[in-house]
């Protein structure tokens, strides 16, 4: 028998005998020992069973193989993260954004924050921006090219130049190879120096295109909302650029932004979709988390999946998911369960191999920071 016990980000197959080490090798997944991570990686192409036999459960993992050429390997929203120093304008920016994704006619609502909102472009491609402290986004869920961040938008005040955590912020991204794009904000002040920012910005190895490098850099005035265009213009032609796509087909595989009790919807969490399609009816896992989902709602409060059109949500896209029996909590990885039985035999059977909830190292920090900070 097979036992899977999930760590974030992997899953740990703990083989209780040798013919389910032998069953995972004819699978074509090579463990070189009888305990073995299986990363991330992995996890997007392994879909798990679990089926409940004499009060026994047991995984039969089926390797599926990524083909950059399947019909289903589609295209999908850059994800996008805003870091940059304290007080330049990160949380401004965001806003500025999502309040412009509603006046661009998206369904209206109380805007309220769910740490994830996915803005249209003129185009008709979207992208999605992620509300999270800098180092979650760069967490443990990026494990072998598993990245929950695409590009990240760097801003720099323009009054006040590169700083400390601007620094740390371009080592995040450097380290994890995740292309830049500075904004530098607060262009409105008279005291706004936008060159001299550039010019800091290549000392710490950013060369801009104004400087003969290949980094694209906009000027602009969160609070004015001015420059936001050109902003959304650059974050697409790299997004082009990256060739963004994303498997449709096979089981749902996310990531967890966010979890809260709601007063209404009971245990929500929102979920960045990595690939497959979430649709109402889903069986969820996610860290120490399950469940079936009911209801599917934006940024803005509005439950999508009232809608007679909605069919599903597709990969790049986050969304708040209600139907919850036990709460995920942020950095946890989803899978989606063939039926409600195995997710909840999953569920179980995390729960007595001592899996302890799936916060990482670095989310577990972030939510320190942030609680330090409220
Ligand atoms: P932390 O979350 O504390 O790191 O700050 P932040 O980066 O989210 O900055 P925030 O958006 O809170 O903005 C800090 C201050 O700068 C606020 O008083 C904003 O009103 C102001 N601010 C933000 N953007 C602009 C801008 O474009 N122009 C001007 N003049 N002020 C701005
Ligand atoms: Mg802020």
């Amino acid at each position: 028998n097979l036992l899977i016990t999930k760590y974030p980000p992997a899953v740990l197959v703990r083989l209780a005998s040798f013919h389910g080490y032998k069953l995972l090798n004819d699978q074509g997944l090579c463990l070189d020992t009888f305990t073995s991570m299986l990363d991330h990686y992995y996890i997007k192409y392994v879909m798990p069973y679990v089926e409940d036999s004499d009060g026994e459960e047991y995984a039969l993992l089926k390797p599926k193989e990524l083909d950059i050429h399947s019909p289903t390997y589609l295209p999908r929203p850059a994800v996008v993260t805003i870091m940059g120093h304290v007080d330049h304008g990160k949380t401004t920016l965001l806003d500025s954004l999502r309040s412009g994704s509603v006046a661009a006619g998206e369904a209206g609502g109380i805007t309220q924050h769910i740490g994830a909102f996915s803005v249209p472009l003129p185009t008709g491609e979207r992208v999605t921006f992620i509300d999270t402290p800098g180092h979650a986004a760069f967490s443990n869920m990026r494990s072998r090219g598993a990245s929950v961040t695409d590009i990240v938008v760097l801003v720099v005040a323009a009054d006040d130049g590169v700083l400390r955590q601007t620094v740390e912020a371009i080592n995040h991204a450097q380290n994890a190879r995740v292309p830049i794009i500075v904004a530098i904000n607060k262009c409105d002040r008279p005291d706004a120096n936008p060159d001299q920012i550039r010019q800091q910005l290549l000392s710490h190895g950013i060369q801009t295109e104004e400087y003969g490098g290949d980094i694209q850099s906009c000027e602009v005035s969160a609070l004015r909302r001015e420059g936001l265009d050109r902003l959304l213009d650059a974050i697409n032609t790299q997004a082009m650029m990256m060739d963004l796509r994303a498997e449709q087909d096979g089981p749902v595989e996310g990531i967890v932004l966010e979890s809260r009790y709601d007063r209404g919807r009971g245990l929500v969490a929102t979920v960045l979709v990595k690939s497959g399609l979430l649709r109402i009816g889903s069986c969820l896992v996610a860290g120490a988390g399950w469940g079936r989902v009911r209801e599917l709602s934006n940024e803005h409060g509005v439950v999508l999946s009232n809608d007679p059109n909605f069919t599903f949500i597709p990969p790049g896209m986050p969304v708040e998911v209600s139907g919850w029996r036990e709460l995920p909590h942020a950095g946890d990885i989803v899978n989606e369960a063939p039926s409600e039985q195995a997710a909840r035999a999953i569920h179980e059977a995390l729960n007595r191999t001592g899996y302890e909830s799936g916060m990482t190292e670095m989310t577990r920090e972030a939510a320190l920071a942030a609680e330090t900070a409220a």
